[in-house]
């Protein structure tokens, strides 16, 4: 799996990190691109004091002992707009921007390309390649709405955070991990990561 991960700055951290920590496990390539808003979002979620992409990696590796001798993480600097991913002349399967902000999500909209998020999101709709949203902000005012819908028209999946809970989470890895194997199903890749819905169960309970 070759793939753009973006994170932006909307609450939502344990989302990326546990998508990260499922990437680790399967082989691959990222290319990895954090907004200083996403940082800091994550310093106050995760209690630590991350000051850069490596260092929230390096956060989550040592979070989980996570070998990544499977998975290879490049990282990509936010304001770069010439880094190799800012041209479709590169290849990537799809692109995912966990969690997503409002402000992202405007600005893909708008057609800005201003930060390396918003170019390689605009590179991966004009080259029909997958784009995976996950926004997360409550309650949605008109501009949110209307800037999701005409993603969603321009070839984007909205991908809301809202974990179920009908598999019964008992932690916030647990909801991490729904939203995690949501994404990667429309990704093409089951990874087990909550277990099926099973109508018998509540008989069985
Ligand atoms: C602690 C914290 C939580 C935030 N949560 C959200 C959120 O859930 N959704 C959102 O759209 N913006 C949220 N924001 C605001 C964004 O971080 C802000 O709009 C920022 O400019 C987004 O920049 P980015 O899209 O380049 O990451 C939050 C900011 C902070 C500091």
């Amino acid at each position: 799996m070759r793939l753009v991960l973006g994170m932006a700055g909307a609450s939502g951290s344990i989302y990326a990190e546990r998508f990260i920590k499922a990437l680790s496990t399967i082989e691959g390539t990222t290319f990895f691109v954090c907004s200083p808003a996403a940082l800091r979002v994550f310093r106050e979620e995760m209690r630590c004091t991350v000051a850069s992409s490596a260092e929230l990696l390096d956060f989550v590796r040592t979070k989980y002992g996570l070998n990544s001798a499977n998975h290879r993480f490049e990282i990509r600097n936010f304001s770069d707009i010439g880094a190799d991913i800012a041209s479709g002349s590169n290849t990537w399967k799809a692109m995912v921007v966990v969690p997503c902000s409002m402000k992202t999500i405007a600005s893909i909209n708008a057609g800005l390309t201003e930060s390396l998020i918003d170019r390689a999101a605009d590179v991966t709709l004009k080259e029909r390649r997958p784009l995976i949203l996950v926004p997360r902000e409550t309650p949605y005012n008109r501009i949110h709405l209307k800037n999701m819908l005409e993603l969603h028209d321009a070839g984007a999946t909205i991908l809301p955070a809202s974990p179920g809970f009908y598999q019964l989470p008992k932690s916030l890895e647990d909801l991490g991990d729904f939203v995690s194997e949501r994404i990667f199903r429309l990704l093409g890749a089951e990874l087990d990561l909550y277990p099926r819905w099973n109508p018998t169960r509540l008989s069985e309970d």
